[in-house]
């Protein structure tokens, strides 16, 4: 073996589609997951099924039940494997906010310690690999939400005047003072270290900060994965609680097929150190009402929601990353689901996993 990638988080959303998309373009995937997402948002949030799904799937992924707090396990597996690893891809984290502030040191330990030890082991092992980041929107707090936003009939709008109208927000939006929330600044500290691997020690990182991240395979529970847990319920009928800003606050939802995309043109020609907005941009993106509508629609059957005024802490109101920069880097790539194939694909199989109509 000499052409291997590692994914860790590799049973989550974004680690299973890069898991698939690389699989036929390395001679080896490793996967390192450890279900911890079943401890942070229980059962139901369990990724096992999809851990099974891959190694009966995909014939060349092996699997490793590791933590990424935990440097010994780390070290055994980048031992074994060396400079064969070519490609990193690192996603395994504790991904919500809401959960991060009951327990800031497991957050932190996870996404901040996990990601350093991460870097750690590529610089040691294997230092010429490409080690991609997924890294959030987040990192900015709160300070989108003090753009002049314009209420309409089903959303939040920013200004036509304002730079930000046309392709959304850019990577040169502040980073600091501002209220990040717990889950934010974990992934701030783990954001920076991962350009500092590139800019410092010349290794070839990227950081990308992703909107909401999507797809199919979201194992989405009610403190994560936006669109798919908003589904589920469509076809539950589990009731949905909207948090907030008249349910008119909007996100743009990237397809994890497109995200992981971006990860292989990178990887192709990498430029160490770099960060990049990665959503769906105005391509793709929805409010939260204009969602619910979809779904309505897609599901053929009204939803069983309620509307409370508390706004999540840090939610933001209206947000649109500009991938520009990005396809300036890297010109052949380009979105290829919008809103509607991702809810339909999620409709499809989600279905599939909950048996229900
Ligand atoms: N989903 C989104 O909307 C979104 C938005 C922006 C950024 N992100 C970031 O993208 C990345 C991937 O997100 P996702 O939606 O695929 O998450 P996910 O929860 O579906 O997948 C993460 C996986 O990591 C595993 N994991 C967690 N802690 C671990 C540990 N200590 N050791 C080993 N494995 C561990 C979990 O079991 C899970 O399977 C995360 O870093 C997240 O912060 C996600």
């Amino acid at each position: 073996m000499n052409n291997i990638c590692l994914v860790t988080g590799s049973s989550g959303l974004i680690g299973s589609e890069s898991v698939s998309f690389f699989s036929n373009k390395f001679d080896q995937i490793i996967g390192i997951d450890n279900n911890m997402r079943m401890q942070f948002f229980g059962k139901e949030a369990s990724t096992e099924w999809n851990t099974l799904r891959l190694q009966s799937e995909v014939a060349n992924f092996k699997h490793h039940a590791a933590d990424i707090r935990n440097l010994n396990e780390l070290e055994v597996i980048f031992q074994q494997y060396g400079s064969d690893i070519k490609l990193i891809v690192h996603t395994a984290a504790q991904p919500s906010h809401d959960w991060a502030a009951n327990d800031p040191i497991t957050d932190f330990t996870v996404n901040a310690n996990g990601t350093l030890n991460m870097l750690e082991m590529c610089r040691k092992h294997c230092p010429k690999a490409t080690f991609i980041f997924t890294s959030t929107n987040k990192v900015y707090g709160d300070t989108p939400n003090f753009l002049p936003l314009i209420e309409q009939e089903k959303r939040w709008e920013i200004s036509e005047s304002h730079p930000y109208y046309k392709e959304g927000i850019d990577e040169l939006m502040s980073i600091d003072h501002t209220k990040h929330s717990v889950f934010g600044a974990s992934k701030v500290a783990a954001d920076v270290m991962v350009q500092e691997y590139g800019n410092y020690f010349g290794m070839n990182t990227a950081v990308f900060r992703g909107g909401c991240l999507t797809g199919p395979n979201h194992s989405g529970t009610k403190l994560h994965g936006f669109l798919s847990y908003l589904m589920k319920c469509a076809i539950t009928g589990d009731k949905y609680t909207v948090f907030g800003y008249k349910g008119k606050q909007v996100r743009d939802n990237i397809h994890s097929w497109d995200l992981v995309n971006m990860f292989w043109h990178y990887h192709q020609a990498p430029r160490g150190g770099q960060v990049y907005n990665a959503g769906g941009g105005r391509f793709s993106n929805c409010s939260m009402a204009e969602a619910v509508e979809m779904c309505q629609i897609i599901t053929g059957k009204p939803m069983n929601y309620e509307y409370t005024e508390a706004n999540r802490i840090g939610d933001h109101i209206w947000w649109i990353s500009d991938v520009s920069k990005f396809k300036n880097h890297f010109p052949e790539w380009h979105h290829h689901y919008n809103i509607q194939d991702i809810l339909t694909q999620i409709y499809a199989a989600t279905t599939a996993r909950v048996g229900a109509h």
